[in-house]
């Protein structure tokens, strides 16, 4: 019989997504809720071993719900993959009398808990917060459908300028090494062609489905490329490859970045985190431990963060034929 639950610690870690306030809201009321304590640990597992942590009560977390970014901050740590880093992590732990661990990040963060779990018996549950959509065990992640929103809209805005001008524009999307935002954000933007790294159409293909864009009338195109793609070396080598090609067509790059990550998170992402939240806290309740929460056909799920780290999700397949139709 484990032992109960009488106080949970709550970290975000790795990248920043929208809709992780949402979640650290909801671990904080639900553990109130329940009547047990929580503690706010800041900075992620860097701010665990230097001991940045706070008491939290259900007023910690007003008015953060609609707030992108995370609260808690973020931080890399390598110390934290040291056993030494992760004896300080756990002295810490000790010292603040910690029973279980929630932790809001992506498959990283996710290898640290599960690591940290083993050597110490911590129980640990994932909340998968990350815009990649890159994890198994969830058909979303929070901050990803903000995300998709960010990106659809600025390429709306893109595609304004290029038609104004009659241009090519390639426009570079965050993922990390998952084609999940990209072909989305192609296929809602209406993109003449997406590259994602899941596929390799290779830098003939594209000018081939270019060329026959604008044989067909087009005088301006998008290209969506994911940064993990592999075309070429990156999407720089890919605009030049095109516009030495083709040279009728003025062609201009324009690279997303960080702002992808950024801003008041959708509601679809409020409410994914909040009922991550609540099932976190209450599956530890329940004795669970080492398992990812996740959305599947509307239902909260458990999946083992050995599975969640080691799985792969896959590219929607079906998408990738829409949009090879509708790009005519
Ligand atoms: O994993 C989320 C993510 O935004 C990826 O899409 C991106 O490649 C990476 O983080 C950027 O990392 P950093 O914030 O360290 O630059």
């Amino acid at each position: 019989m484990s032992t109960p639950i009488k106080r949970i610690g709550v970290l975000t870690s790795g990248g920043d997504a929208p809709g992780m306030n949402a979640a650290v809201r909801a671990v904080v009321r639900t553990a109130a809720f329940y009547e047990l304590d929580c503690i706010a640990i800041y900075r992620g597992y860097q701010g665990l071993i230097d001991d940045h942590t706070k008491i939290m009560n259900p007023r910690s977390v007003n008015n953060i719900i609609n707030k992108g970014g995370t609260v808690l901050k973020s931080a890399r740590c390598l110390e934290f993959r040291t056993l030494e880093g992760r004896k300080k992590a756990f002295g810490v732990i000790q010292k603040h009398n910690i029973d279980a661990l929630v932790v809001i990040g992506g498959d990283g963060s996710f290898t640290g808990a599960m690591i940290f779990q083993k050597e110490f018996g911590i129980p640990v549950i994932g909340i998968p917060g990350t815009i990649d959509n890159d994890i198994f065990g969830t058909t979303h992640t929070i901050g990803y459908d903000t995300a998709l929103n960010t990106v659809i809209d600025a390429i709306d805005k893109i595609r304004d300028t290029a038609i104004s001008h009659n241009r090519l524009f390639f426009v570079e999307v965050m993922g990390r090494d998952a084609g999940h935002i990209a072909l989305n954000t192609g296929v809602g933007a209406g993109a003449e062609e997406i590259l994602i790294p899941e596929e390799n159409m290779g830098l003939d293909r594209l000018l081939e489905s270019l060329n026959r864009s604008e044989k067909s009338g087009k005088s301006s195109s998008i290209v969506v490329v994911a940064e993990g793609d592999k075309t070429g070396k990156n999407v720089f080598e890919i605009a030049e490859y095109v516009e030495k090609n083709m040279p009728h067509y003025e062609v201009r790059v324009s690279v997303l970045g960080h702002m992808q990550r950024g801003g008041s998170p959708s509601c679809f992402d409020r409410v994914l985190a909040s009922r991550m939240g609540v099932e976190a806290v209450e599956s530890l309740r329940a004795g669970k431990s080492n398992v990812m929460v996740g959305l599947k056909e509307d239902q909260m799920i458990l999946t083992p963060l050995s599975k969640a780290i080691k799985g792969k999700s896959e590219i929607n397949e079906n998408l990738i034929r829409v949009s090879d139709i509708l790009s005519l």
